[in-house]
């Protein structure tokens, strides 16, 4: 909880520090990657600091956290931390890199302000920084303690690759040492390390699909300006090793829930639901499903006939597609959930692109569903989060 202190000092600052925070994160990043380059091989990745998302992902949450605990005084963001966490954990984050991000940002942070960042104001902060950074640091510690061994990322072979959809790939992967295996919860991800063209390791995590017992498998959509899924395409080939993480990610079905489901992809965003499909077949086939996918093609749709086959196995499912391609789906064009009916009680699973989920989730919300039962995974770092839209009863 925030001290008595602290509260008024970061009622009166958190509007300048969140409007501050897109001048003071180049010069935190910066000032930390050139204190410690290390952490730009096989920890950030290159290409979220490129484009931005990370950096605001980072402080943006701080800021958030900040507002949380202002307004709800007895409660911490739980599902930010959440999230947060698990992507720490695929990543191995060692608890002892908290103090350097808290160097780096806060010099940045003290540069930006000048005089207005007296000792009040960065003590007011720094309670804040710990706060989040002791409950993400109890998160990742009792995640670490949940999984089947102590190692960050163990060697895994590639056992075989295959086409599943135009410009999609499959990757399968075997244990290359002795290092035991924890079990995935269907709709959890990895994190894949790949040696990109200049040499430097770059992490990306990946949605666990089903396959065979004992092996990981993903599907991969490459992404021509993309710097891995590039290097995956083109240069990973069966007998490759590549270092994978234990399987992280909480946007996962609760099993204990009788409600009816709607699993809502577009595009490559298809990979929960075909792991939550495969689930269903195997424990549930009697759940209520509404399976909704976009894509621009038949051709272009990863895995359809799985999909479909899944479908067919579950009684209660019921499968409806948006195509790009005049006769291909069962609709043309963007997905209208209005063209479905959707049960009130309803709860939601999302996965493909930002604009796609939320115009879907505007809709799903007309259509009577509440908020709070609307869950998304997304790829990349999630600046939604941030905003109390995305999380809103
Ligand atoms: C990702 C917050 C500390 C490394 C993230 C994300 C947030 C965040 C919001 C994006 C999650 C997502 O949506 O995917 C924080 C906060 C911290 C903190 C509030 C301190 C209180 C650290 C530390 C490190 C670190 C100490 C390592 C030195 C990373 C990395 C990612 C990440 C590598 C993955 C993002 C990428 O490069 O794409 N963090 N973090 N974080 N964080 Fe942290």
């Amino acid at each position: 909880m925030l001290s008595e202190k602290s509260r008024p000092v970061i009622a009166q600052t958190l509007g300048i520090i969140a409007e501050r925070i897109p001048h003071i994160t180049p010069v935190f990043y910066r000032s930390m990657f050139e204190a410690r380059p290390d952490l730009l091989d096989g920890m950030f990745s290159r290409a979220n600091q490129k484009n931005g998302t990370q950096p605001q992902a980072l402080a943006g949450s701080i800021a958030m956290f900040a507002s949380h605990l202002l307004n709800h005084p007895d409660s911490y963001p739980d599902e930010v931390l959440s999230r947060v966490a698990h992507k720490h954990a695929s990543l191995g984050l060692d608890p002892r890199e908290y103090p350097t991000v808290h160097e780096h940002l806060f010099k940045a942070i003290a540069a930006d302000l000048g005089d207005a960042a007296t000792p009040e104001v960065v003590a007011a902060w720094d309670e804040v920084y710990w706060l989040m950074a002791d409950a993400l640091i109890a998160l990742e510690k009792d995640l670490y303690a949940r999984q089947a061994n102590r190692v960050a990322f163990a060697p895994f072979r590639v056992s075989a690759r295959e086409a599943v959809a135009d410009g999609v790939l499959a990757f399968e992967f075997e244990p290359a040492d002795g290092t035991p295996m924890t079990p995935a919860v269907p709709g959890q991800y990895v994190t894949v390390q790949v040696t990109v063209t200049d040499g430097l390791r770059q992490p990306r995590q990946f949605t666990l699909v089903p396959g065979r017992p004992g092996h990981r498998r993903v599907i991969v959509r490459e992404d021509p300006q993309g710097e891995v899924t590039p290097v995956l395409h083109r240069d990973v080939a069966v007998g490759d090793v590549l270092e994978l993480s234990n399987p992280y990610g909480d946007v996962v079905l609760d099993p204990a829930s009788p409600a009816p489901l709607v699993l809502v992809s577009a595009g490559i965003g298809i990979t929960p639901v075909l792991a939550f499909l495969d689930q269903l077949v195997r424990e549930d086939p009697e759940r209520e499903v509404l399976v909704l996918h976009a894509d621009h093609s038949a051709a272009a749709w990863p895995c359809r006939e799985q999909v479909r086959e899944y479908v067919s196995q579950l009684p209660n499912a019921r499968l409806v597609s948006w195509l790009g391609v005049p006769g291909e789906g069962d609709h043309e064009g963007r997905m209208d959930v209005s063209r479905v009916e959707v049960p009130a009680d309803a709860e939601v699973f999302m996965c493909g692109p930002l604009p796609f989920m939320q115009a879907v989730r505007s809709q799903l919300v007309d259509a009577g569903v509440p908020g709070r039962a609307i869950h998304y995974e997304i790829f990349g770092p999630d600046l939604w989060m941030l905003h109390d839209e995305a999380r809103a009863a």
